[in-house]
C-alpha cells in the first residue's frame, strides 16, 4: 500500500473533455499503457491526476463530468474531484506540444535529429507551459500538506510523480518554490521515451536546462539501463556533475538524484482476458495474419516494413493469396509537419503495392488509419500469426508485450526490433533490423515456416516474462524506490 498522498502529472489526463453542442461537457477516455497502468493506483490511493484536459476554452469554476455509469475503462472509477485540468492559453499550448515536444524533443530523444526543429519561441512556451503544469501541482501540493497537517500528519510526505518528454523542467519551479515555502514532497519523474546519448543532446541549444530541470527531481526512471547511462553520462559531461554510474547517482550542487532501470510492463491479466472474451475471427482459416499496430509516427518503421513486406512478396510469390498483412495506424499528432508527410507517404506506398501485387478477390496489405478499442484489438492479436513490431527506434513498445499476452491459443511469432525497449529484454522473440529490408523479409519467412514446438516453447518463455514483470510489478518498483509503499524491503534511494 502507498503510505503517502500521491500526486500524478501527464501533459494528457487519463480522458480528454470534449464539448456537446449544448455545451455540456463530456470523458473521451484516452487508451495507452500510461493510463492503464497508472489509473488504478490512483482511483484506489484516492490520488490526484493533473493534466491538460483537451480544451481551450474551459471555465476556471466549470466542473468536470464523472464518467458514465456504463463505462468499464480502467479510468471510470476516477472521481472528478481527484482531477485537476491545466488551463492553457491555445498559442502557447500548440508552440509547446507541436512545436517543442512533437517537434523538437520527440525526434531528438528518438535519435533523428535531422527531423527536430530547434526555435527559441517554441522553447519558451515549453519553459512557460511546464511552468503553468508546476503552478498547478504546487497549488494541489498546498492543499494536500494544508490536509496532512490538519490530521496531525506531519511526518507524511506527499508524492509527486510526473510523467514523460513533455514535462522535462517542471520540477524546476517546484523544488524552488518548496524550498521557499518550505512545503515537503518527494518528487519522482519516469520518461516513457529513450534517452538520446550526449552526441545527440548536446545539439540542443539550451540541453543544460533540461538536465538541470531532471535533477530537480529526487528520484528518475527510464526504461532500460542504456538510457540511465545516457542520461548520468550528459549530466557528467555537460555540467560537470559528480557521478556514480554503479550506483546510478549523480550529485550537482550538493543534491544527490537517484536513477533507476524500471521497465514498464503491461495489464497482462486484462489483455489475456480481453483475449479469451474478445469474438470470434470471420477471417479465412487458410489465410495467415501479419499484423502491426502503431500509431502513425515516423519512429515506428512502418515505411521501412511494408517495403520488406514487398521484398517477401517479391522473393516468396507462393505467399500470394496466403497471407495478408494488416497494417493499423493510429492517427497522431496530425499538425505536426513530419507527420502529415508520413501520412501521405505511406497511403502512397500502400495503393502501389496493393495495386502492384492484388488479385481478383486477395489484397497483399489491409490498411486502417484509426484507431481501434483494446477489446478488438484483442482479437486481432490472438488470431494473427505474426506480429510485426519493427520501430526503428522506441522507448519500450506496448504493442510487443500485449501481443504476447493475447496468444492464448496456436502461438504465433512475435518479429520485434532491437532497437526498441522491449527487444532487450524479449530475448525469445525473433529480432531482426528494421533498416535492413532483406533479412526482415527472411525472418518473415522463417516466421511464417516455424514449426510448432519452436513457436510454444518461445511463446511460453515470452509470456512467463511479461506476466511476472507486469505494470503492477512497474507501478510497485517505481513508488518502492521512491520509498512511497509500506513495508518496504527495496526502499532506496
Ligand atoms: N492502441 C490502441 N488502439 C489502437 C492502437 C494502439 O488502444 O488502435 C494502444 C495499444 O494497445 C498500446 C498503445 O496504444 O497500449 C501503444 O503503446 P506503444 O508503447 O506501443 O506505443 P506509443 O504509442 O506509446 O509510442
Ligand atoms: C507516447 C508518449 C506519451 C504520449 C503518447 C501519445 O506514448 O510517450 O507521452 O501521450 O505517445 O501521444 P500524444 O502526443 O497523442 O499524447
Amino acid at each position: 500500500d502507498i503510505n503517502a498522498p500521491l500526486i500524478v502529472v501527464s501533459n494528457r489526463l487519463p480522458f480528454v473533455l470534449q464539448r456537446l453542442k449544448d455545451g455540456s461537457l463530456i470523458r473521451k477516455n484516452s487508451a495507452g499503457g500510461l493510463v492503464t497502468a497508472v489509473a488504478p493506483v490512483v482511483i484506489d490511493c484516492k490520488g490526484i491526476w493533473i493534466g491538460w484536459s483537451g480544451l481551450y476554452d474551459l471555465g476556471p469554476d466549470e466542473s468536470i463530468p464523472e464518467a458514465d455509469p456504463l463505462d468499464k475503462a480502467p479510468t471510470s472509477g476516477l472521481k472528478s474531484s481527484q482531477v485537476i485540468p491545466v488551463n492553457i492559453d491555445k498559442e502557447d499550448f500548440e508552440d509547446y506540444y507541436n512545436g517543442c515536444c512533437n517537434g523538437t524533443f520527440w525526434p531528438l530523444f528518438h535519435s533523428m535529429p535531422d527531423r527536430a526543429v530547434f526555435n527559441a519561441d517554441t522553447w519558451k512556451s515549453y519553459c512557460k507551459v511546464n511552468e503553468e503544469f508546476a503552478n498547478c501541482t504546487l497549488d494541489a501540493l498546498r492543499n494536500v500538506i494544508k490536509d496532512l497537517d490538519a490530521e496531525g500528519k506531519t511526518n507524511v510526505v506527499p508524492v509527486v510523480w510526473i510523467h514523460d518528454y513533455q514535462l522535462l523542467v517542471a520540477a524546476t519551479t517546484i523544488r524552488q518554490k518548496c524550498e521557499e515555502e518550505n512545503l515537503r514532497c518527494k518528487l519522482g519523474f519516469f520518461l516513457h521515451i529513450p534517452f538520446p546519448s550526449w552526441d545527440i543532446m548536446r545539439l540542443f541549444p539550451w540541453d543544460d536546462q533540461i538536465l538541470q530541470g531532471i535533477l530537480a527531481y529526487d528520484f528518475v526512471g527510464f526504461h532500460i539501463e542504456d538510457y540511465c547511462l545516457n542520461f548520468i553520462d550528459c549530466c557528467c559531461r555537460r555540467l560537470g556533475s559528480r557521478v556514480d554510474r554503479n550506483n546510478m547517482l549523480v550529485e550537482l550542487a550538493g543534491r544527490t538524484v537517484h536513477v533507476k532501470a524500471l521497465p514498464i510492463g503491461i495489464p497482462f491479466e486484462r489483455f489475456v482476458q480481453l483475449a479469451q472474451n474478445a469474438p470470434e475471427n470471420l477471417n479465412d482459416k487458410n489465410l495467415k495474419v501479419i499484423l502491426g499496430v502503431d500509431r502513425l509516427d515516423y519512429t515506428k518503421g512502418l515505411v521501412h516494413r511494408i517495403k520488406a513486406f514487398e521484398r517477401l512478396l517479391e522473393k516468396h510469390p507462393e505467399y500470394c493469396e496466403k497471407v495478408t498483412f494488416l497494417q493499423i495506424s493510429v492517427p497522431s499528432r496530425t499538425d505536426v509537419l513530419e507527420y502529415k508527410a508520413l501520412k501521405d507517404e505511406m497511403d502512397q506506398l500502400v495503393g502501389r503495392i496493393n495495386g502492384r501485387f492484388s488479385k481478383p478477390h486477395w489484397s497483399p496489405i489491409r490498411y486502417i488509419f484509426g484507431c481501434i478499442a483494446q477489446e478488438e484489438l484483442a482479437a486481432l492479436y490472438r488470431d494473427s500469426a505474426i506480429a510485426l513490431v519493427t520501430p526503428l527506434r522506441d522507448g519500450m513498445n506496448l504493442v510487443a508485450k500485449e501481443y504476447v499476452a493475447c496468444q492464448i491459443r496456436e502461438p504465433g511469432v512475435l518479429i520485434l526490433s532491437p532497437f526498441a525497449g522491449a527487444g532487450g529484454m524479449m530475448h525469445e522473440a525473433l529480432l531482426v533490423n528494421p533498416y535492413e529490408l532483406d533479412a526482415a523479409a527472411n525472418v518473415l519467412h522463417r516466421a511464417l515456416c516455424m514449426p510448432l514446438d519452436e513457436r510454444e516453447l518461445r511463446m511460453s518463455q515470452l509470456r512467463h516474462r511479461e506476466q511476472q514483470l507486469d505494470v503492477n510489478h512497474w507501478m510497485n518498483s517505481f513508488l518502492s524506490s521512491m520509498g512511497a509503499l509500506d513495508n518496504d524491503d527495496d526502499s532506496d534511494p
